[in-house]
């Protein structure tokens, strides 16, 4: 990798793990239930005009009848949480994962691990920074567990 890469390495194996976890969609629920891809909201720290998000069946443990976030829970260790980031209707440009395993070395104080991966394997933010350019946004007033689908998608 020379200096004048657009991008960082993709060997980092946790990347590539994060990014396999990401592509199943097996046993994931979608928030609200719905597949349909939502426009990006005014807040989004994520390029991509539209995007859709799945919980793994652990994640989904804290979702309640609406399949919205609980509000004042925590996801169990385990939980993955897949927000599919769309270029256009068909065309999903990057996943952005928060992976909730406090035992990895890349996990933030809250035990998550963060993600940010296009589906070709090239990584637009490697997990090995602990989501630094993630948290401050995650972190806003009315996040749940640093997750933020419930305040733009009410
Ligand atoms: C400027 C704010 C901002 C930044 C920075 C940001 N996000 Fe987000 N993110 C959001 C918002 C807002 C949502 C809710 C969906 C939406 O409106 O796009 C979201 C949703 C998500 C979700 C779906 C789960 C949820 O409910 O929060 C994941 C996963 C995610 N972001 C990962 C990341 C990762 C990884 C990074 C850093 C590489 C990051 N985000 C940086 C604002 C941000």
């Amino acid at each position: 990798m020379g200096p004048g890469c657009q991008h960082e390495s993709d060997e980092d194996p946790v990347d590539a793990q994060l990014l396999d976890m990401a592509r199943r969609t097996d046993g994931f629920v979608w928030y609200e239930g719905s597949t349909a891809q939502l426009a990006r909201s005014s807040g989004s720290g994520h390029g991509e005009p539209l995007l859709r998000t799945r919980y793994n069946a652990l994640a989904a443990t804290v979702l309640d009848t609406n399949l919205m976030v609980t509000p004042d829970t925590l996801f169990p260790e385990g939980s993955l949480i897949v927000k599919e980031l769309m270029t256009d209707a068909s065309t999903i440009g990057t996943y952005a994962i928060l992976y909730k395993q406090s035992s990895n070395s890349y996990a933030d104080a809250s035990g998550w691990v963060w993600g940010y991966v296009r589906p070709n394997g090239e990584v637009r933010v490697s997990a090995k920074d602990q989501g630094a350019a993630c948290r401050n946004c995650h972190t806003q007033v009315g996040h749940i567990d640093q997750t933020l689908m419930n305040i733009s998608f009410p």
